[in-house]
């Protein structure tokens, strides 16, 4: 497909900059392999093994912590990748910079009608271990209990479906829809099309769903889902994050274990955010299950962090956190004609400069200045 190469504004949200044709890597960058390949490490050790792609900035509901009623203004067309550029830059991911796995966030990945055609297309790479990449989503569910199936056959290997709560009016009022059953029936579809294990992510909110989270626990387990709590980050609207109302990793632990009886999960932490733990309901009901909880804010898990991400138009970020003069615009100098080399130098570059956390308790911390339905979660 041909593009206009005519100087683009708006890169990213609200910045006027030309495209850039070149890119200055800094001077201590190790150098790529004769046959080009290289990872994607930092100055503190970490390698980036997971890659997380944003497809659209667009979401179908919105969440009072994620976006105004109204939305946000969105990238225009122009701006954001289409599929063949997108398919070009995880093809250098994958066989260039050493990722294994993807995951395909957004805003809500589902409005991306050429979902299947860009999981089937990064299910024909080959990795550096010589095999396939894990693919898993990040989505609201709304329409994929028609579409799971259809996913599955593409190649998605797992999905992780947003749910705060099970109060039906409660979900309305959060999201601003009236579409609990959707989010449900996602998560009963998922399971049927073998996109397992389904993780359910709840963002626990002051004052908003704090005292339901054992419900939600009892429902997730009951329909065969795994379910992941996490500490709201300072990402949305600005008068939605408070620190010092923040609902903590413990907060959260000390009530479920009000009504479940728990034990850390033998399994090893790793690179994974969540802390697991094996749950018994303790109310009588027989149910087991597995729980994570994920302290993004109180117990940071940066530096075994192995994440690099791709927005959708085309900026490498080396952290959720960083700030837009951090990141590089592989679209540009893809659209100025660098070589897929070239793009993979530019992309080690920025991931070089990884800073070695997120900083969200340091004094000074400025929110980034994408939102988190543009970063991609
Ligand atoms: N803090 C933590 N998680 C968030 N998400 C969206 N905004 C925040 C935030 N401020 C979650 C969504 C979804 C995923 C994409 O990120 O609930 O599960
Ligand atoms: Fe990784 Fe940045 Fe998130 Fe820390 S804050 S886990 S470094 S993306």
């Amino acid at each position: 497909m041909t593009r206009e190469t005519t100087p683009l504004t708006l890169t990213p949200v609200g910045r006027t900059v030309g495209p850039k044709t070149t890119y200055d890597a800094p001077a201590d960058l190790p150098a790529a392999r004769p046959d080009g390949r290289r990872l994607l490490s930092d100055r503190y050790g970490r390698v980036a093994r997971d890659l997380r792609v944003s497809l659209t900035d667009r979401c179908n509901l919105r969440c009072t912590y994620c976006m105004p009623a109204e939305g946000l203004e969105w990238l225009p067309t122009e701006a954001t990748l289409d599929d063949d550029e997108m398919i070009r830059l995880i093809t250098v991911a994958v066989e260039k910079l050493g990722i294994r796995q993807i995951r395909f966030t957004g805003g809500e990945p589902l409005l991306r009608k050429s979902l299947e055609k860009i999981i089937s297309a990064t299910k024909e790479l080959t990795t550096d271990e010589g095999g396939r990449v894990t693919t898993a989503m990040t989505t609201n569910g709304m329409g994929l209990a028609r579409r799971a199936r259809k996913l599955a056959d593409a190649g998605l290997d797992r999905v992780n479906i947003s749910l705060d709560t099970i109060d039906a009016e409660l979900y309305a009022r959060l999201t601003r829809r009236d579409r609990l059953q959707d989010a449900i029936a996602a998560i009963d579809a998922a399971i049927e099309a073998g996109l397992t294990p389904v993780k359910v992510n709840a963002v626990v909110m002051p004052g908003i769903n704090e005292h339901a989270i054992t419900d939600l626990a009892r429902f997730t387990i009951g329909r065969g889902a795994q379910l992941r709590f996490i500490e709201q980050m300072p990402l949305g609207p600005r008068d939605k994050w408070d620190r010092s109302r923040m609902i903590t990793a413990q907060d959260i632990l000390d009530e479920l274990a009000t009504e479940f009886d728990m034990t850390p999960a033998a399994a090893p932490r790793g690179s994974a955010p969540a802390a697991l733990w094996d749950v018994v309901d303790a109310t009588g009901t027989g149910l087991r299950g597995q729980i994570g909880v994920i302290a993004s804010v109180s117990h940071p898990f940066c530096g075994n962090c192995d994440r690099s991400r791709l927005t959708t138009d085309g900026a490498v970020r080396n952290c959720l956190f960083s700030s837009a003069d951090s990141e590089t615009s592989l679209r540009d100098l893809m659209r100025a004609g660098a070589t897929d080399d070239e793009l993979a130098e530019a992309w080690a570059g920025t991931m070089w400069l990884k800073k070695p956390g997120h900083g969200i308790d340091d004094e000074g911390f400025l929110q980034p200045d994408r939102p988190m339905s543009a970063i991609g979660g």
